[in-house]
């Protein structure tokens, strides 16, 4: 699916439902860091008009993403946590070349975004296929195809934009570097926990 080059336990579904709490509130900051890594980009590559252009679109959409998902946390009588670190984010963001030339950089940037877009569209196939909650299975069914046109949409980019990478081979680096990495993950009620 995806590219991805492991798929999550359905298991992990279960661990999730057992504390719906915990887990939409994850998911909440998920989009926000979502909505933010869009207009991060947006802020350094301002030259790009189409990209300045679809990114905006994607910003408003991860926030309108955003408030469904508190309007859920509200509606359940649940409080929306503090944000916490995202332990697997913070691996790939290791992984992405931050040196190099400034394209480098900013193809590398797309990827990571694709490689996250990529992985919380399978959590949210999952989360839709696995759990008992209806109201949330179809709430996790319709974003999950939401993530999925940001996925092509950030490695079309990276493609459209690249002057001295690769990025079919780096693409691939990425899905094998991540393949590794999801392996201890999947224990935990967190999007990418
Ligand atoms: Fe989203
Ligand atoms: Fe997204």
């Amino acid at each position: 699916m995806l590219g991805l080059k492991l798929l999550t336990d359905p298991r992990w579904a279960n661990i999730a439902e057992s504390n719906l709490e915990e887990i939409l509130s994850d998911h909440a900051w998920c989009e926000q860091k979502a909505a933010t890594n869009a207009i991060t980009l947006i802020t350094q590559n301002s030259e790009h008009q189409e990209l300045v252009d679809e990114l905006t679109a994607i910003a408003i959409e991860e926030m309108q993403h955003f408030q469904m998902v508190i309007n859920i946390i509200k509606e359940r009588g649940y409080t929306l946590s503090r944000e916490r670190k995202d332990d697997y984010v913070g691996r790939l963001v290791k992984f992405s070349k931050k040196d190099g030339s400034r394209n480098q950089a900013f193809i590398d940037r797309l990827l990571f975004a694709a490689m996250i877009e990529a992985r919380s569209c399978e959590r949210f196939r999952v989360l839709s296929l696995n759990i008992k909650d209806k109201e949330l299975a179809k709430f996790y069914h319709e974003l999950m195809v939401s993530e999925a046109g940001h996925y092509t949409t950030f490695l079309n980019f990276a493609r459209k934009y690249s002057t001295d990478v690769d990025v079919e081979k780096r693409w691939k680096e990425w899905l094998d570097f991540e393949g590794e990495l999801i392996q201890s993950f999947g224990t935990k009620e967190a999007i990418h926990g």
